[in-house]
């Protein structure tokens, strides 16, 4: 198959290198280049480390060469399926969708990796919502085993039967699931890493031990703080938000203090800082 990805963030350079190390062909885009150099230095980490670790055994180059960069979407136009993950905004999301419709084929699927937002929203901005689905990847993608594939009011059963076969393709689990804000993942995800920041602001505990309580406690690979870390606050307080929106139920508002982390860049593991230092 042909994939499309759209944003080079932690997620899009991680569906680009599983779908190209699953033998597909890539077409990525970013703001500029510069987000493709940085993605390409960030995938040949990961797969020296999935190499070594006999995870898979193939030639890095190999695999990076099957991905390449465009600056015009129009290059996207024989993509099978085309899977956006640029930052968690609808609005921003959605000028993607109607570009890319005028230029894929109507066969194909165009898709999102939003981690909340409303998927039928999202396919309402395409002249045929029936092409539209969720196809939400887990941090990190080439570990984690999990595709959740979101079905909005108006996507065709075909388009789920197409993205079950790349689902896999790549090797991936999966579940279909209905659309609804945060879908069945995030919604318990967000929340479980915004009350351990409140659990941090309250004076509970400290972060380690609020980590390492949850970690032992409820057998969890990692506490709410480090796995904040890794997904990024930024993204965390989007989430939540929408979800908040959304629901109009109080139990979804952000923990305060990661809207001041956000504000003073402490991201988590992709801006250096976050509740630890990178
Ligand atoms: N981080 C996670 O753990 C996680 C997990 C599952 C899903 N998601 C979802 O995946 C999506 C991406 O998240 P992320 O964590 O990779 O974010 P990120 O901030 O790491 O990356 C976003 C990328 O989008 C690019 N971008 C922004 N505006 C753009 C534009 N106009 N044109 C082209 N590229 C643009 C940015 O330059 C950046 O490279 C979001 O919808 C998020 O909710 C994130």
């Amino acid at each position: 198959m042909k994939i499309g990805v759209i944003g080079l963030g932690i997620m899009g350079s991680g569906i680009a290198q599983l779908s190209a190390t699953s033998g597909h062909d890539v077409i990525v885009t970013d703001v500029s280049k510069a987000f493709y150099d940085r993605a390409v230095v960030s995938m040949g980490k990961s797969l020296d480390k999935l190499i070594e670790k006999k995870v898979i055994n193939q030639d890095k180059g190999k695999i990076l060469s099957r991905i390449v960069y465009a600056d015009d979407l129009k290059e996207f136009s024989g993509c099978d399926i085309v899977i956006e993950a640029v930052v968690e905004n609808q609005k921003e999301k959605i000028e993607f969708f109607k570009k890319i419709e005028s230029i894929v084929s109507p066969d194909s699927i165009i898709s999102s990796n939003t981690s909340s937002i409303s998927i039928t929203a999202l396919g309402a901005s395409l002249k045929d919502p029936s092409r539209f689905l969720g196809i939400h990847f887990f941090n990190p993608v080439a570990l984690m085993n999990l595709i959740e594939l979101i079905k909005g009011v108006k996507t065709s059963q075909q388009a789920v039967d197409r993205a079950i076969e790349f689902a896999k393709s790549v090797g991936k689990e999966f579940v279909v699931v209905n659309d609804s804000p945060g879908f069945v993942t995030t919604r318990v995800i967000a929340m479980l890493v915004n009350e351990g920041a409140f659990e941090y602001s309250e004076g509970l505990a400290s972060k380690e031990d609020i980590d390492k309580a949850l970690k032992l406690g409820g057998n969890f690979p990692m506490g709410p703080l480090t796995l904040g870390d890794l997904i990024g606050w930024d993204t965390v307080v989007n989430i939540m938000d929408i979800m908040y929106n959304s629901y109009k139920d109080p139990k979804f508002r952000a923990a305060p203090i990661l809207r001041k982390m956000v504000e003073a860049g402490k991201l988590g593991r992709k801006s250096g800082e976050g509740f630890y230092k990178y």
